[in-house]
């Protein structure tokens, strides 16, 4: 394990393949890797077929960050999901493809994949291995085909030894190239060192304006009575502060983007989203899936007044949020100060070993 961790910069990878060859007629050794769970998350369904090892995770995390993947080498995963930013694109709404193409949806963060059931903003992609050959071959994107990278990555010796090392013989292929990234992407966490989760361990404590901010996350809304309520955790509760579902929470009354409708070509999916995790928050801006907010008071402030009752396909969870009440307005009807609250305890949701954990960054560097 500590020989793991020490096993973050490219030069040390060469030290270790020389000193780790088997040499024929040796069993192929791996080494387990153990997600450690952060405190309160439920087990992962983590994939039977791919069980997680310290060889396979080098190796993904060596694909993610290296240019090699796309068309000319000048964009890798990580050009679009940096983890300086919570692994999304470098604050931008929309993210460049290797040829100048514009994307139409705002990057999504990678932490606590490991807990997804379907990836993409559409809920598009079963699964993490598929996402990740998706962008190499995405015209918009990388736009480079898996064989080239195929031959690309032949013509490296550090692959050679990588692909040894992870799956005991040097042959690459895309299964692997898919199932190597998913490693490296399932094991990205966020949770275990923030505030919320220090509150929760009893080392750190909330302000005031924090559990103020908790207390309205938590309840259900309230227009017109005292407390009032946001109604947030229905959809983001529980440590993931995500249910993992697909829904609308009426963000358009006419669709540009259909969603999940745009997958199953079925009326009653278009405007649906994936729920996202509300953790790391702060590194992450703009928010929803076209990064229409730059702020989370911009996010709050719609959540309060401006839910769309004739968006179609609105959520069932939020007929609280297009009530009426006494003032005759629509809205969850929160003071500044109460929607200030609910940003203040957001912001207890960022754990910078997004930043920090040296497992995560870029091994070229
Ligand atoms: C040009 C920018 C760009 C590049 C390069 C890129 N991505 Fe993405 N990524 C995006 C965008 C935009 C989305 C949202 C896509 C959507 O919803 O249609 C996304 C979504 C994802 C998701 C879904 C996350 C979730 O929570 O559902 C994963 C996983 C992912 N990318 C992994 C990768 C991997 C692995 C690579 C490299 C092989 C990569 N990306 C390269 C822009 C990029
Ligand atoms: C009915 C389910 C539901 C409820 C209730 C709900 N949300 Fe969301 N939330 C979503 C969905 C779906 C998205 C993504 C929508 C999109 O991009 O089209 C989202 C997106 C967000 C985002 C953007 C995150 C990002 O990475 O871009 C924030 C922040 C957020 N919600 C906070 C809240 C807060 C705070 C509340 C309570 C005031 C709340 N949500 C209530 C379903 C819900």
């Amino acid at each position: 394990m500590i020989f793991f961790k020490r096993l973050i910069s490219v030069t040390w990878l060469f030290i270790a393949y020389s000193c780790g060859d088997p040499g024929p007629n040796k069993p192929h050794l791996t080494t387990p890797y153990i997600l450690p769970i952060p405190p309160g998350f439920p087990q992962p369904a983590l994939p039977s077929d791919n069980e997680l090892t310290e060889e396979s995770i080098i190796l993904g995390r060596l694909l993610f960050y290296d240019p090699i993947l796309s068309l000319d080498s000048s964009q890798s995963c990580s050009s679009c999901h940096n983890p300086s930013f919570g692994f999304t694109d470098n604050g931008n709404k929309y993210s460049t493809g290797v040829d100048g193409s514009v994307s139409f949806r705002n990057s999504m963060p990678l932490h606590d994949l490991a807990w997804g059931k379907q990836f993409a903003w559409d809920g598009g992609m079963p699964s993490l291995r598929e996402q990740a050959l998706e962008p190499i071959q995405n015209p918009t994107e990388m736009k480079e085909s898996v064989v080239n990278v195929v031959e690309k990555l032949k013509r490296q010796p550090l692959y050679e030894q990588a692909f040894n090392a992870a799956y005991g013989d040097s042959e690459i292929n895309p299964d692997k190239i898919g199932l190597a990234l998913e490693q490296f992407m399932l094991i990205i966490l966020s949770g275990g060192s923030s505030k919320f989760d220090n509150v929760n361990a009893g080392i750190e404590s909330f302000t005031a304006e924090e559990q103020l901010g908790v207390q309205l996350f938590n309840a259900e809304a309230n227009p017109d009575g005292s407390p009032k309520g946001a109604d947030c955790f229905h959809c983001h509760g529980g440590a993931l502060f995500t249910n993992n579902t697909i829904v609308n929470n009426g963000l358009d009354s006419i669709l540009t983007d259909l969603g999940k409708g745009g997958i199953t070509n079925l009326e009653v999916d278009n405007g649906k989203f994936k729920v996202p995790s509300l953790r790391n928050l702060a590194y992450t801006p703009p928010y929803m899936h076209d990064g229409r907010f730059q702020t989370l008071e911009e996010v709050l402030e719609f959540y309060n007044s401006n839910v769309l009752s004739n968006s179609p396909n609105l959520a069932p969870g939020m007929t609280g949020f297009v009530q009426s009440h006494s003032s005759g307005e629509q809205g969850l009807n929160l003071s500044l100060s109460e929607r200030q609250a609910i940003v203040a305890f957001l912001n207890t949701l960022t754990d910078t070993r997004i930043e920090t954990d040296t497992l995560y960054q870029n091994p070229f560097k």
